[in-house]
């Protein structure tokens, strides 16, 4: 009886309330045993009642676009560094870690960057020292307050019959940008982690393409630290099986891991653009909390038994008061994905996941 007494003690003790006034805790005492833990931001969201959550819950952001090449270089010869300023001295100030968020993708990139000023493609040699330069300003920029960088976003394709997903960098540059991108990266840094990000990295098709790239990086020898695992999942899927599998095959190439986006959508996955249906429901019902708060348990669960190499687990967004799945891919229609809602109040998932971690131990 006596233990039974402890446990309800400790479990009680440790039961988070509805928000940080009640609550001396957030997310990142719960975790500290675990990885660090935080939120992708805004540059406003860096004063005000966001910034408290903030400050309360996580102790690592990530910039969620002002970091991103369009944004922070929109002309050849401009930087614009403002937002990425902001959201870095925040990072400073309040003793964040700051991931880095991204230096080589295919989307947001500026209109000037694939082309030249007669408006045709640009050559290799012209993309990759655009790409050298921008890589080189920005890392250095940030260097004191940027511990790890996603160097590429998102290159592996989805389609079954291609390996590499064709953009501009690989049509111009062929396979050899990855290479260069994670040089440029290092040599702007020595001391920076550097990152492969992608999403469906637990599809098993995907899962290979993205492994052999990795292996054929690490086989010439080009520093790569780890691999981002955005995350973006649903309360349909994944299921544990197939997330334990993902994660426990990325940490066979000895790479570090972290979570770098992660959100459950309320909505099963699509990708197509759409406008919402007249009679399409998009209520957060009793039955959709209830599937949220199950797949958040099972995802926490796999996430802490390999809490060896998950060094950093990161959700896009604050919370559900502005998420970039509101309209998204469905015009008109608001999503759930989050562990705090509209009013910036704990969900009933966030008590549900620190339970199972106090179970877990
Ligand atoms: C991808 C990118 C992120 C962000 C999300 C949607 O996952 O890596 O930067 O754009 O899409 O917000």
């Amino acid at each position: 009886m006596y233990w039974l007494f402890w446990i309800l003690a400790g479990w009680l003790a440790a039961r988070p309330g509805d928000g940080p006034q009640d609550d001396p805790r957030g997310l990142k005492d719960y975790f500290q045993d675990y990885f660090l833990i935080g939120a992708s931001i805004a540059p406003f969201e860096t004063e005000g009642p966001v910034a408290d959550l903030i400050l309360h819950e996580f102790n690592t952001i990530t910039a969620e676009n002002a970091m991103k090449f369009g944004p922070i270089h929109p002309e050849e010869n401009r930087f614009k560094w403002q937002g990425a300023d902001r959201i870095a001295a925040f990072a400073r100030l309040n003793n964040l870690k700051l991931r880095g968020h991204t230096l080589c993708w295919h989307n947001q990139t500026p209109s000037w960057l694939f082309i030249n000023d007669e408006g045709r493609s640009v050559n290799k040699e012209v993309l990759l020292s655009r790409l050298k330069h921008h890589i080189t300003e920005v890392v250095h920029r940030y260097q004191n307050e940027v511990y790890a960088w996603d160097v590429v976003n998102e290159a592996i394709s989805d389609n079954p019959d291609e390996y590499l997903r064709i953009t501009p960098w690989l049509t111009v540059c062929g396979e050899e940008y990855l290479a260069k991108a994670f040089q440029y990266a290092h040599e702007a840094d020595p001391e920076a982690l550097l990152f492969y990000n992608d999403y469906n990295t637990w599809h098993p098709e995907k899962r290979v393409k993205i492994i052999r790239m990795i292996r054929s990086l690490q086989a010439q020898g080009i520093p790569i630290d780890g691999i981002g695992i955005q995350g973006h999942w649903s309360i349909y899927g994944p299921d544990e099986a197939q997330l334990e599998t993902a994660i426990s095959e990325y940490e066979a190439l000895g790479l570090l891991i972290h979570i770098t986006e992660l959100d459950v959508s309320v909505y099963p996955p699509e990708s197509k653009r759409r406008d919402k249906l007249p009679d399409e429901p998009d209520a957060f019902t009793a039955q959709k909390q209830k599937m949220q708060q199950e797949q958040y348990d099972r995802i926490f669960r796999v996430l802490a038994r390999h809490r060896n190499s998950i060094q950093s687990v990161t959700f896009w967004n604050v919370s559900d008061q502005r998420t970039w799945l509101d309209h998204f891919p469905v015009r008109g229609r608001k999503n759930y994905p989050l562990l705090f809602d509209t009013s910036l109040r704990r969900k009933p998932v966030y008590t549900k996941i620190i339970a199972g971690l106090i179970q877990e131990n």
